[in-house]
């Protein structure tokens, strides 16, 4: 079996776990018009990226995956929460996600909002209401999620003040190192922090001399790789379709977003895409052949077609 071959067949194995720990703990939940748009938002699929990373690295660091599950649960809820409020049409105005109507556009703009406020929620209860979590490592998710999304919250309103800005400021003129600086940062907060969440929450298990220098070193990967998935996303945005993306394509450029690919164009982005995805690799030097995974999925981010 080639590489490529045996990391498809472990993110495949990875999700279908996923799946089922999601069919099981939407059970639980109250069937209202709400709980349906949760449903229809969840369920669509998407790549489960975030839940696939919580796995991929509690394997790595030889956690046991049960162990994993209500933070696995609660990072692709806070992820699918902020889709559905992105999409509105107060933020990126957008009508498609997952490969069908956006969740305003099926259950109109109050429900998705509170389908977003509902999925925040539901995070929480299903992390801190995992029987298998010991109290001292659930404060400790608790705290690590609670920050990604204040930082992811953070960020998307800085994204969308930027925007408006360069509305208004369209002078045409090149935009400065500044604003590169700033942009990394947003990137950083509003899809690098969840993405650097995910990574380092299975550290939250270990003990010992060893695991601050676990973290430290998933804590640059993290950043690295939700650096890595926006300036991709980005380039996806300006060179691929609404069809193979599920989502609008050419929707940055519509709304005057300020990206990567906006500042600099494809070709520079997809330059700066390699060099963090080198940066990524780098990070995962102290793991070994361990992070085999995690090698394969940073070239699969850089690569990546949707
Ligand atoms: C889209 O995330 C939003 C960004 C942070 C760029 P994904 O591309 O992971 O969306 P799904 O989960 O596959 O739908
Ligand atoms: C979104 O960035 C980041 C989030 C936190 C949702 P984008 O606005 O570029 O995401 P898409 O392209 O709509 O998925
Ligand atoms: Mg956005
Ligand atoms: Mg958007
Ligand atoms: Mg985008």
């Amino acid at each position: 079996m080639t590489r490529v071959q045996l990391f498809v067949n472990n993110y495949n194995r990875l999700a279908a776990f996923f799946a089922d720990w999601l069919s099981e703990d939407m059970r639980y939940v109250m069937s209202t018009r709400l709980s349906d748009a949760a449903t229809y938002s969840l369920m669509a699929g998407g790549k489960r990226l975030r839940p696939a990373l919580v796995m991929a690295t509690a394997e790595m660091l030889r956690v046991a995956l049960e162990n994993v599950r209500g933070f696995a649960l609660a990072v692709e809820y806070i992820h699918t929460s902020s889709l559905i409020h992105d999409d509105l049409p107060a933020m990126d105005d957008d009508s498609m996600r997952r490969g069908q109507p956006a969740c305003h556009v099926k259950y109109g703009e109050a429900a998705a909002i509170l389908t977003g406020d509902f999925l925040i929620a539901r995070a929480f209860q299903a992390l801190a209401g995992d029987v298998l979590q010991q109290p001292d490592v659930c404060k400790k998710l608790v705290t690590l999620l609670s920050g990604a999304v204040v930082a992811l919250c953070e960020g998307q309103i800085l994204d969308l003040d930027a925007a408006a800005a360069s509305r208004v400021d369209d002078g045409g003129g090149g935009l400065g190192e500044e604003s590169a600086l700033e942009l990394r940062r947003r990137h950083l907060m509003k899809t690098g922090a969840l993405i650097r969440a995910c990574v380092v929450g299975p550290a939250e298990f270990l003990s010992g001399s060893k695991s601050e220098g676990v973290k430290y070193a998933l804590s640059d990967y993290g950043n690295c790789l939700g650096l890595l998935f926006q300036i991709t996303d980005d380039i996806l945005d300006a060179t691929s379709t609404t069809e193979v993306l599920g989502k609008s394509a050419k929707n940055d450029s519509k709304q005057g977003a300020l990206t990567y690919v906006s500042l600099f164009g494809v070709d520079a982005a997809k330059k700066l895409a390699q060099e963090t995805a080198d940066q990524a690799l780098d990070a995962l030097s102290l793991f070994g052949e361990d992070a085999w995974f995690h090698r394969a999925l940073c070239l699969k981010v850089l690569e990546r077609d949707k």
